[in-house]
Parts: C-alpha cells; structure tokens; sequence
C-alpha cells in the first residue's frame, strides 16, 4: 500500500497532481485518514500493531507529497529562469529619442563663445511698445526705418499712446539693458524677432542675436576684433576675412555691415580668406550718442558698439540648409538629413 501511493507520488509531474494526491490519501476524506479513523473501533492489541503501520504509512507518504512537490517546484523556477533569461547583450532598441534644434544649438553656440569674451546672456519681451523698439533707437515716428521694418503692431488698447508690437529687431533689448542697468554692459541679446514678410529667405518669426558693449573708450577696433574673433569660433577656422562696409542704421553711428569672404566652388559655400565672394552675416556699429543719451547715460563718459545677426542665417551658412521656411515645419526628416536627429 504505502509503495503503491509512492509510486504514485513518484510519478506526479506536477504540483497540482501532487496536491490532488494528498487531498486523495491524507485530505479530510482522504483514503489513509479514513482508515485511520477506524483505529477507534479496533481492540488495543490490533490497534497497536495497525496503528503504528498507518502511522508510519502516513509519515512516509506525508514526507513524499513534501519533497516530491518541493522537487518539481524548484524545476519550473529553474525551467522559467532559463526561459524568461534576458539577453543583456543584445543591442537595445532606443525607440525616437528628441535633439536640439539647429537654432537652439547656434544659440548655444553663440552664447558659449561670448561668455568667453565675458558677455553675459540678455532677454526682452516679445511684446514690445513703440519707444522701445523705435523711439528710443533714434527711430522717431514718420522716420522711413519704422515702414521699413513690416511691423506686426497689435490693436490700439484704450489709455495707450501707441499700439504694441512685435518686435522687428532684438535691439530693444540693448534699451532695456542700458536703462535698467549701469555700464559697463557686455550683453548678447538671443532671441525671436518679427517681420511680416515671406519667401525662401524670410519667415514672418525669425532669430537674432544682438550683442552690446558699454564703457569707457570704445572704439570701433574693440567691434572689429570681437567679431573676428566671434566668427572664427564659430565657423571654426582661422583663415577669417571681414569687410567692414559703411552702412546706415537710425541707432548706430558710424554704421557698417561686414561681409565675410568666402567661396561657393562646386556650388558649396566655403568661410575661407582664398574665396572671391563676399557673405553679408550682420549689422553693427558705434552705438548712436543721442541713443546713449536716451538711456540716461552721458555720451561723453560712456561710449560701445553694437550689432545684430541674423541666428537662422548663420545656422544656413554653418550647417547648409539651403530654404528658411523649413527650420519651422517640424519635419524630422529635413532635421535629419542636416544631422539634427539621433
Ligand atoms: N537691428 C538691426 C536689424 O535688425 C541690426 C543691427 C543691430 C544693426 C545692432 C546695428 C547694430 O537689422
């Protein structure tokens, strides 16, 4: 008998067979307990000798059920752990991972090769009034620079001299650092400026960096050399030429635009001092006194350049995109294929 339900033990192959059997011999109405409960009809002699058998019957098969189904627990684990094992030298799927804008990125850039030269990082509103924008950059109301500018104004609000805008330039932001600060200023000013205006090199939002210096004898050799240095660092090459062409600007005086020589052979644009064109990169000149009076400075103790760049454009020439509009459309496939994306 007990060999019978051993065998029986020995042969289950799973922990629910196991269980079935120990409900099938030692359960409530299992087979050995009922037998066990006949002990109590049984004289004392019998029940000694049948006693202790089916005590013992009941050990051993009790002992079998435990280890039988300890056994075959412990081979799932072990056939789960093989089964279920992660490859950890498999090569990982990363799915779509986010990058950086070419705009932020030339953004970055510029503000890293700034702070080296001690330019500390600027803001203003987008959202900007008359004065600051145009008046108080010599820009006074009927002057043709203001039609020049394709402004997006805002509704004229009740109470107000003049509508709000958005701003055409980042040069408001020079304003707002020289009224809310004291000189000596070092500021670049990133940031999105307006136009109401679009083809393949405008877009109604573009970028610009302005940049401003306030001290004492400043002169236009301080321009000169920060933009040399400026474009060297971010065109990565010392083989730099700039021209420097008189130019006209309401807030700046002397003004000049500066050109970078370059080269287009084979249809690719090149920053080289060997090339025989030029690229226009910006505007800039002696900050205007009538602008440093505005402010509130005196123009005879506080002199400073200025300029402007154009962040998308130096973006184009850097990376090679060829049509402006495209930087604004999302296209992962257009970031991509300029070595935007992962
Ligand atoms: N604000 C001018 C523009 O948008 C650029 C500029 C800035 C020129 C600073 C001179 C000095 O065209």
């Amino acid at each position: 008998q007990t060999a019978d339900w051993l065998a029986r033990i020995a042969a289950a192959d799973s922990p629910s067979d196991v269980e079935a059997l120990r409900v099938e011999a030692l359960g409530k109405s299992g087979a050995i307990t009922a037998q066990l409960k006949t002990l109590g009809k049984m004289s004392p002699e019998e029940r000694q000798t049948t006693g202790a058998a089916l005590n013992r019957m009941r050990q051993e098969v009790q002992a079998a059920l435990t280890s039988r189904k300890e056994a075959l627990e412990a081979a799932e684990l072990d056939r789960k752990l093989t089964e279920e094992a992660v490859d950890v030298s498999l090569p990982v799927d990363h799915g779509r991972t986010g990058s950086v804008h070419p705009v932020s990125q030339v953004m970055d850039e510029l503000a890293e090769i700034f702070a080296d030269l001690g330019f500390a990082v600027a803001t203003g509103p987008e959202i900007e009034d008359d004065w600051h924008n145009f008046t108080a950059l010599n820009i006074p109301e009927h002057h043709p620079a203001r039609t020049m500018h394709d402004t997006f104004w805002f509704p004229k609000e009740e109470g107000e001299d003049a509508p709000k805008l958005l701003r055409t330039h980042t040069s408001p932001v020079q304003i707002r650092t020289m009224t809310d600060g004291e000189p000596p200023i070092r500021i670049i000013a990133p940031g999105r400026v307006y136009r109401s205006d679009s083809d393949a090199t405008h877009t109604p939002m573009f970028h610009q960096v302005e940049g401003l210096v306030i001290d004492r004898g400043i002169h236009m050799g301080h321009l000169k050399w920060t933009l040399e240095t400026f474009v060297k660092a971010f065109f990565e090459t010392d083989d730099v030429e700039l021209r420097l062409r008189p130019s006209y600007f309401p807030f700046t005086e002397p003004s000049a635009e500066v050109d970078v020589r370059c080269s287009f052979a084979g249809g690719k644009l090149t920053i080289t001092s060997d090339g025989d064109d030029w690229m226009e990169i910006l505007g800039s000149g002696m900050v205007n006194r009538r602008v440093i009076e505005m402010c509130g400075l005196d123009p005879s103790v506080w002199q400073g350049f200025a300029f402007g760049v154009g962040i998308d454009r130096l973006a184009m020439l850097k990376y090679g995109m060829t049509d402006l509009r495209q930087f604004f459309e999302g296209d992962l496939r257009w970031s991509g294929h300029y070595g935007f994306s992962p």
